[in-house]
């Protein structure tokens, strides 16, 4: 089942378990994370399923775990696999790492971190997304997503794919009529689009004092209607806080609806970035 929002797991170290932890106890169920220690603790995000799933918090099969496919370009000297190995045996055995450091035996999604060209897919790219494939194939991981992908890039993937990225997850601009040019493909092709730093990478929006004002009238957040709009537009919210009220705001945006001064004041901020460059 695709879920609602997602919590990411990206840069929290030692605090990976129990920020995990928080946010299943919070009322996330949907997890996001990579096998590249550079940037994501994995094995610590494991730590916090299984505390979870002993507790009786959650069973595996009320979770949806997404990891990631990350080729050594993206990778510091912690390497899940050997990278003097083909890309075949790369996928194989980071995939084999994440099931172990997950506790698990599948995937829900498992998504290609990134293209490791920014023009276009090369050779490696598709021989790292057929190796995906087998494992969808053999129902390890339930659907592929691919990440930080242009359109072109996208189109590209879906037409030559035998397996069809059921996500792309990518940063999402407002400037860019929130990754408008992507969203619309995905739209068009039955793809969900899940972005991230919609808060981070639009502060023109999250953090505009009229859509503060709007929203503290009706005791919401500017970062709640940001979310809320993400979501009335199409796009699956990834949510990283390190804080326990705001995961708890972040969760009950799901449930907010905008009004329609609220709709056309974050539609003119992110139009009027895109003017501003
Ligand atoms: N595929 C990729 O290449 C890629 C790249 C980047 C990220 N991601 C994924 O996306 C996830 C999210 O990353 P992100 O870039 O969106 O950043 P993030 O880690 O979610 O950080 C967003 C910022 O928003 C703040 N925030 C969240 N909810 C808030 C609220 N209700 N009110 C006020 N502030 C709030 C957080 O502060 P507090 O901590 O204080 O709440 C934090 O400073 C990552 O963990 C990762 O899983 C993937």
């Amino acid at each position: 089942m695709t879920p609602r929002i997602i919590y990411g797991t990206a840069w929290k170290e030692q605090e990976t378990e129990g920020l995990t932890y928080l946010a299943l106890r919070s009322g996330f169920r949907a997890i996001d994370t990579a096998n590249q220690r550079k940037h994501y603790f994995e094995a610590g995000v494991g730590a916090a399923l299984s505390r979870a799933i002993h507790e009786g918090l959650v069973r595996r099969e009320e979770l949806f775990l997404q990891t990631k496919f990350t080729d050594a370009g993206g990778q510091d000297h912690r390497l899940p696999y050997d990278s003097s190995a083909d890309y075949a045996t790369q996928v194989e055995q980071s995939f084999e790492s994440s099931l172990e450091h997950l506790g698990t035996s599948y995937l829900d999604s498992y998504v290609l971190h990134g293209p490791t060209t920014s023009h276009g897919l090369a050779d490696e790219d598709w021989e790292i997304w057929r190796a995906m494939e087998r494992l969808a194939k053999d129902g390890r991981a339930k659907v592929l997503g691919a990440s930080n992908v242009d359109r072109a890039q996208l189109e590209a993937l879906v037409e030559g794919s035998a397996v069809r990225p059921a996500f792309v997850q990518n940063r999402c601009f407002a400037r860019y009529g929130w990754d408008e040019e992507v969203r619309s493909y995905c739209k068009a092709h039955g793809t969900v689009y899940q972005g991230f730093s919609l808060l981070t990478a639009n502060p023109q929006v999250s953090l505009n004092p009229e859509l503060a004002r709007l929203a503290a009238q009706r005791e919401k957040t500017a970062a709640q209607l940001v979310f809320a709009y993400a979501i009335e537009i199409g796009i699956l919210p990834l949510t990283g806080t390190t804080n326990a009220e705001h995961m708890r705001q972040d969760l009950e945006a799901l449930e907010v609806v905008l009004t329609s001064e609220e709709r056309s004041l974050i539609e003119r901020l992110s139009t009027s970035a895109r003017r501003g460059g």
